[in-house]
């Protein structure tokens, strides 16, 4: 059971629209624990559910996990072939519930890269989600922002040769558009747990203005309650987007 007083210091008025999560520090977590690093991925699920639940009952819009990286490729084969076979058990085991609460799921990344059997779990649960209006649920799955931008990059030139598109028609609109986040608005918060004080070729674009919330705990460890603390902090601060403090306090 979380701690009440933390979810109620939240104004549900100002919440984040979306969050965005490096969720790091299953391996030093399980190591910590005496355990194989695939057992911190497993606890690591249980976050993911309890951070989706919770996400959704207090109304956020959107949540956008990054579970595995271009990067994370090069890891011991073994780890990588656990991570894919967690995909398909959790997404069995958590569909039912995403049903339950109305939570619509989203992935972004090169998914053609995944396992024939992990990517067909994900289509069906993509599909069977698709109707859903609650939280969106984005996964970041085999994906990095140097990835995404270099397609987006290679789609617009593509255009431009074939002349559908005109160089001058080239702005930050139609840049979001090219990006696998294309209708998801930009995150307002990113948080990124295990200690580590870097973005990991995460949402290069989309998180030009988000707050960033860094905090110790391993993400096995972190559970409803990180999350509402994570935002009554991000509540605090005050965001200018350039601006003056004043322009900002005059607006309001
Ligand atoms: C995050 O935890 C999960 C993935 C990157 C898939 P790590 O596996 O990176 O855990 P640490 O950073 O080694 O503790
Ligand atoms: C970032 O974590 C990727 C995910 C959480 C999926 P990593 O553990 O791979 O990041 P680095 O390598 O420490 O930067
Ligand atoms: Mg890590």
């Amino acid at each position: 059971m979380y701690n009440r007083l933390m979810k109620e210091q939240i104004d549900s008025t100002r919440l984040p629209q979306h969050i965005a999560i490096i969720m790091d520090g299953n391996g030093r977590w399980a190591q910590k624990n005496g355990m194989e690093r695939y057992m911190g991925h497993q606890e690591g699920a249980v976050s993911v559910r309890k951070v989706v639940e919770a996400a959704g009952e207090i109304g956020i819009k959107y949540l956008t996990l990054y579970a595995f990286s271009t990067e994370n490729w090069n890891r011991p084969k073994e780890e990588v072939d656990a991570l894919m076979a967690l995909l398909i058990t959790t997404i069995q085991r958590e569909t039912g519930d995403l049903m339950k609460n109305n939570v619509r799921l989203q992935a972004i990344g090169d998914i053609e890269r995944l396992p024939e059997a992990s990517k067909s779990e994900l289509h069906w649960c993509l599909n069977e989600t698709s109707k859903n209006t609650g939280l969106t649920l984005v996964l970041a799955l085999s994906y990095s922002s140097r990835w995404e931008i270099t397609k987006a990059v290679h789609d617009i030139a593509q255009a431009v040769k074939e002349n559908r598109l005109h160089l001058e028609e080239i702005d930050e609109a139609l840049i979001d558009k090219s990006l696998t986040t294309k209708n998801i608005p930009d995150p307002d918060l990113l948080i990124r747990t295990g200690g580590e004080h870097r973005i990991s070729n995460y949402l290069l674009w989309q998180l030009a203005y988000a707050e960033l919330y860094f905090t110790p705990t391993y993400w096995p460890e972190f559970r409803e309650n990180s999350l509402f603390e994570a935002i009554v902090d991000y509540q605090k601060r005050e965001r200018r987007f350039g601006k003056t403090g004043e322009q900002i306090q005059s607006e309001k």
